[in-house]
Formats: C-alpha cells, structure tokens, sequence
C-alpha cells in the first residue's frame, strides 16, 4: 500500500511569500524517495487555529495517512505547532518524539529545544518536525525506521506485533 503524506509547514515569513521553504521540500523528497506520496503541501502562519485547520482538514477531507509539520516547535511565544497537534489529536504517540530526541540529543543538545509531539487523529498519524532542514533530515530519518510498519497498523494492513499470547 501506498501511504499518502500531507505536509504543513509552520512559517510566518513563509506564508507571507518572505522565505523560502527549504524544510517541506526537504520533507518532500525524503519521503518520495521511500516510496511515499506527498499529495499536498501547505505554507500556513504560526497561529493555532490555522495550524489546527490545516491539520482537520489533511485529516479529514483529504484523508492523508500522514501529517509532517515542520517548524514552530521551539520556544518563541510565536511556537505553536505542538499545541494545534495536541489539541486535534484522539491519541498521543510519545515514542516517536522520544526517538527523534534521543538520536538528536547525540547530535545537538539543542535537541532538548524541540516541544515536538506526535499522535493519531482517526486513521491519520501527524508527527512534528523541528522547523531547519538540517534538523528535517536527521528527525526524519528517525522516523522512517518503524514508519512503514507503524502505519500498517494503524491502517490495519499488518496484524499487531507479537501479542501477549504468543509464545
Ligand atoms: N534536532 C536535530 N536533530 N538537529 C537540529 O539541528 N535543532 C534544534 C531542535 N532540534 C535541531 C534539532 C533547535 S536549534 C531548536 S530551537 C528546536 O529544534 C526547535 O526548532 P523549531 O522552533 O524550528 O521547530
């Protein structure tokens, strides 16, 4: 199965055409080049209820199997994206999160800086990119590690991993 990517990237300057977006064309390539299909991206401020908009409606309307943010995760007052996340989200996937933190912490300690969260709103799993590329691609390549198989799960493509009564 093919999953379908939806990217939003949190950016003030971006959405006011002021900066180019360097991130989710990153985010863009690195997930074609895994086999995935990025089916729309969105440059949106870094305002809660547009993040949250943007999210509902990748959600649910376009129904996209996974939502990348990028950006606003840090501690500027203007850093909203983890509060749109959780406020949209059914459940919360911290595992992802630590992963991303714990492989960047042995990179940079300013890992530690990132709020990012991660969870499942109905079929679609959204998962908070810091916002520079060079922290895309190192959070990024975390993530496509147990990817595939966590949406398989999620997507009931793959039975679950071993269950209590296996032997
Ligand atoms: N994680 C990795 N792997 N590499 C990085 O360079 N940058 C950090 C952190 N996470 C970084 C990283 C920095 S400097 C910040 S401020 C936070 O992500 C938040 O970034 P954001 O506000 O752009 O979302």
């Amino acid at each position: 199965m093919t999953y379908t990517i939806g990217i939003i990237v949190a950016s003030d300057k971006g959405s006011r055409g002021e900066r180019v977006d360097r991130s989710g064309e990153l985010i863009r390539e690195m997930m074609a080049e895994n086999g995935y299909e990025v089916v729309e991206k969105v440059i949106v401020p870094d305002e809660l209820e547009d993040l949250k908009a943007a999210m509902i409606e990748m959600s649910d309307v376009k129904k996209v199997h996974l939502i990348l943010s990028t950006g606003g995760t840090g501690f500027s007052p203007r850093d909203v994206t983890p509060e749109a996340t959780l406020a949209v989200i059914d459940r919360e996937t911290p595992g992802i999160p630590e992963a991303m933190r714990q492989a960047s912490l042995a990179i940079t300690p300013k890992a530690m800086l990132s709020r990012g969260r991660a969870g499942i709103r109905k079929r679609t799993l959204i998962v908070n990119l810091p916002g520079s590329p060079k922290a895309v691609k190192e959070n990024l390549e975390v993530v496509l590690q147990a990817l595939e198989h966590g949406l398989d799960i999620l997507n009931e493509e793959a039975s679950e991993c071993a269950t209590p009564m296996d032997n």
